[in-house]
């Protein structure tokens, strides 16, 4: 296994834009975790099937397909071959996804997939998502909550979505944090987890600021430095 490198943080913390650029300067793989409860949201949706029905999440669940590409300077994402990289991030998915993320067959099974392609990663990789500190890469080589204040992380994904009213998007993305902070913890940094808040800094910074935390990590293999 190569060097893990696993960032965690609510809506619009910037995880994903952050986390996709350092992997491109580390020379990295990169894993979008939530694209992939995004993806199995869209299939029940697709499927006529009710998100909220663990039954109905579970008969998706059952030979999901998913791929997605591992080079950080790619950006797709496929559910058998149809290309879901755009449908994806539609809000009705968006609204959709907490349901699909609380059933536990649907945890476990994503968790398997993430973990083993974290096996393959050489020489890394840059995973981001809610859990990724806490249950699918605890020992991983560096372990970062980015976080942001709410009305910066709502400011940000306002301006992602120009045609839907700022106040609707705000509140979404807090129904969404609250609904999925009762199923994992990433409000809080589980112990030994770097925080970076990223409200006062712009796009170079924070992903400066994570590679610089990447680069100063002991070495793996070597004892830290005391
Ligand atoms: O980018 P954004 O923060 O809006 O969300 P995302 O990272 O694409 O994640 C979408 C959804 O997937 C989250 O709202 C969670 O319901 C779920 N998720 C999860 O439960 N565990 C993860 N490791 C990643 C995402
Ligand atoms: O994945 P997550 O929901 O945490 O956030 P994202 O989709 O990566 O980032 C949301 C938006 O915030 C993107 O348009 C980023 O470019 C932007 N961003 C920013 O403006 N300043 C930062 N320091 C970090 C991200």
């Amino acid at each position: 296994m190569g060097v893990v490198v696993a960032v965690d943080g609510p809506a619009g913390s910037g995880k994903s834009s952050v986390s996709r650029e350092a992997a491109v300067r580390l020379g990295y793989a990169f894993l979008d975790t939530g694209a992939a409860y995004r993806a199995l949201a869209w299939a029940v949706l697709r499927a006529g099937l009710d998100p909220e029905s663990t039954h109905d999440v579970e008969a998706v669940l059952d030979g999901f397909a998913l791929h997605s590409a591992d080079d950080p300077a790619e950006r797709w994402v496929r559910v058998g071959d149809v290309d879901v990289t755009e449908a994806i991030r539609a809000p009705e998915v968006s609204a959709a996804v907490s349901g699909v993320a609380r059933v536990p067959a649907v945890r476990s099974t994503l968790n398997d997939g993430f973990r083993a392609r974290l096996a393959a990663a050489s020489p890394g990789v840059v995973v981001e998502g809610r859990d990724i500190t806490t249950v699918v890469a605890p020992d991983a080589d560096v372990r970062v909550l980015l976080t942001a204040r709410p009305e910066v992380r709502a400011a940000r994904r306002a301006r992602e979505l120009p045609d839907q009213d700022h106040g609707k998007v705000a509140a979404a993305i807090a129904e969404r944090d609250a609904r999925d902070s009762r199923v994992v913890d990433f409000l809080e940094a589980a112990e030994g987890v770097t925080t970076l808040d990223s409200s006062d800094l712009d796009f170079d910074g924070t992903v400066e600021a994570l590679v610089a935390l990447v680069r100063r990590a002991p070495d793996r293999g070597l004892e830290p430095v005391r």
